[in-house]
């Protein structure tokens, strides 16, 4: 297929653009590099042996989008391209409204015109809000707690709207969990500006030296070990869950909701015991106050994507230790 990845650049898209090159589709990036660089792209071709298109452009800009339809026929577009800052998004809600919503819209207006009318697209398990039964199901009700996730809700419910005034669009969500690791070669990897909000980065930057130690978001929740726990998921298995979507788009499935993640999860402990093995070395730490509208617990039931896009999540949490440290250490500036 000739698949257009908008923020291919960036983390999710980059591993996904190896997976779709090694597996034979054509691939065309749509990016403004806002928070990726085009060395990532350079090393995707280098890990396949295979080459793609890049496009600069901007989702605020439908000439750009035009542009790229206008030299060739997609058969799907993966849309990953947005910004994702939990607190930044608190901060600067109408830059994200505008960037996210503004940006998918003129997205799909453009697909429209061009009849390409199916699409992937990057929700996350932020829509479930703070639920207190696990594991969590794609039926359970959404709730947003910040700007960026409103964003991610207001853009299901867009495509579900779509589909129901033509069926002929054919829209999958992918929720994801908390992707985490890298490519296995050590060229490609999560490449944060500034000092990461999310752990796993966080713990790999303390691991390399470049942060002094990590401060444990709270040790007193209610679970086995007292900290946070969630679903992560290695990123080579969340990119291998856009190729069985896209495979999905041909049933016709109308708007439908995956979860991607692994139906397990594991505490801060855990993960930062997991990372001293892989980096062999001791991680220092300090216990913090609990992080405002984080919730103990956070892991998925899988089993829709099991069975449906039969696809499982197959790497163990050693695994995506071993393969963020094996890029932080080899790229302890990410792509500078
Ligand atoms: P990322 O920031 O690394 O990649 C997003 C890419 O989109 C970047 O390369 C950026 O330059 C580009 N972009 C942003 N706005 C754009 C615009 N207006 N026009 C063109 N390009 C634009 O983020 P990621 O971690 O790869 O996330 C990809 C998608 O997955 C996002 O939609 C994100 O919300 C979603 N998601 C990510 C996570 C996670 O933990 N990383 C979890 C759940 C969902
Ligand atoms: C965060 C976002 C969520 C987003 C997800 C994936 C917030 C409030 N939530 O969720 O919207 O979908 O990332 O991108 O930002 N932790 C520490 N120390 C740190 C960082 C994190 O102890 O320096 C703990 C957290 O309290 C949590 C766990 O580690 O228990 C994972 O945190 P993180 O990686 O930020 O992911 P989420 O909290 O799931």
């Amino acid at each position: 297929m000739n698949i257009l990845v908008t923020g291919g650049a960036g983390y999710i898209g980059s591993h996904t653009c190896v997976e779709l090159l090694q597996a034979g589709h054509e691939v065309t990036v749509f990016d403004n590099l806002s928070n990726s660089k085009e060395e990532s792209l350079r090393r995707v071709q280098e890990i396949s042996g295979r080459s793609l298109f890049f496009s600069r452009g901007d989702l605020l800009k439908p000439a750009d989008i035009e542009a790229v339809f206008q030299s060739q026929h997609f058969d799907a577009v993966i849309h990953f391209a947005a910004l994702k800052a939990v607190g930044e998004s608190v901060r600067q809600p109408l830059r994200y409204y505008q960037n996210n919503i503004t940006g998918t819209i003129n997205l799909c207006q453009v697909m429209a015109k061009f009849s390409c009318k199916n699409i992937v697209f990057s929700s996350s398990a932020t829509v479930y809000g703070s639920p207190t039964i696990m594991p969590i199901t794609e039926e359970f009700p959404l709730q947003a707690l910040n700007p960026y996730g409103n964003t991610k809700i207001i853009m299901e419910q867009i495509f579900r709207d779509l589909v129901i005034s033509d069926p002929t669009w054919n829209t999958i969500f992918l929720r994801y969990f908390n992707p985490i690791g890298a490519h296995p070669s050590g060229l490609i990897g999560e490449d944060p500006n500034g000092i990461p909000n999310n752990l796993v980065p966080y713990i790999a930057q303390v691991a390399v030296g470049k942060l002094p130690f990590l401060n444990v978001y709270g040790a007193d929740y209610e679970t086995p070990d007292g900290t946070g726990i969630r679903d992560y998921i290695h990123i080579m298995d969340l990119a291998k869950g856009h190729l069985k979507a896209l495979e999905k788009l041909s049933n016709n499935p109308g708007a439908v909701a995956y979860n991607l993640g692994t139906g397990r999860g594991y505490s801060v402990f855990e993960v930062l015991r997991a990372f001293e093995k892989a980096a062999e070395r001791p991680i220092p730490y300090h216990i913090s106050p609990r992080r405002p509208g984080d919730s103990a617990i956070c892991y998925a039931n899988p089993t829709l994507a099991n069975t449906e896009l039969k696809w499982k999540a197959e790497r163990t949490i050693d695994d995506m230790c071993v393969d963020t440290w094996n890029w932080q250490s080899h790229n302890p500036n990410g792509y500078d």
